[in-house]
């Protein structure tokens, strides 16, 4: 029954997290993470924490508690991919569908018209799922925000 439940849980964060498009970056260990941590969720939830490498170690052992599979030497590959690349001092993550006008203008590369008009078009026609739905916004230069599509969270 717990089996089950936990299960029931996975499927349900794949579907959640399975639209947002935040590649991780590439580096050494992206493949022992999308491989070992792409299996419950997507691999971008990492993406969502920033944290020293005994908060990471800490984040794995829970996961490996809840059933996630791997090799010592392939979890100690996604350690060190994820403390480099989200450590306590990587930027944090930009919530596309929570930022301010403010914080969209900062962490994207905006013009204040450019995020007047992202933040307009999410208020009318409701939150960004994907990359694409971003695409379609009138009045941005689309491939600013594409430059940083790695510290978007949908
Ligand atoms: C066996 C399935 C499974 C695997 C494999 C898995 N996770 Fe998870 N993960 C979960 C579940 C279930 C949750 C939600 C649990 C909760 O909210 O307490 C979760 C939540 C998370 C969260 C959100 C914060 C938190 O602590 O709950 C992060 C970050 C995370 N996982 C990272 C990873 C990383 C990194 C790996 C690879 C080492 C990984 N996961 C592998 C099942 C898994």
């Amino acid at each position: 029954m717990r089996n089950f439940s936990l299960l029931a849980l996975c499927a349900t964060l794949t579907f959640l997290t399975g639209t947002a498009k935040a590649d991780l970056p590439p580096g050494v260990g992206h493949d022992e993470t999308v491989k070992v941590c792409g299996k419950c969720h997507s691999p971008e939830q990492a993406a969502s924490m920033r944290q020293t490498r005994t908060g990471w170690e800490e984040t794995i052992s829970k996961m490996v508690n809840m059933g996630s599979e791997g090799t010592d030497e392939e979890y100690e590959r996604v350690l060190d991919y994820l403390t480099k690349q989200f450590g306590p001092e990587a930027p944090k993550p930009i919530e596309i569908n929570k930022a301010s006008s403010i914080e969209l203008e900062a962490g994207l590369g905006l013009t204040r018209s450019e995020s007047a008009a992202l933040v307009k078009y999410r208020t009318e026609k409701g939150e960004f799922k994907t990359l694409d739905d971003v695409k379609v916004v009138p009045g941005i230069d689309f491939k600013k925000v594409e430059a940083r599509k790695a510290r978007l969270k949908f």
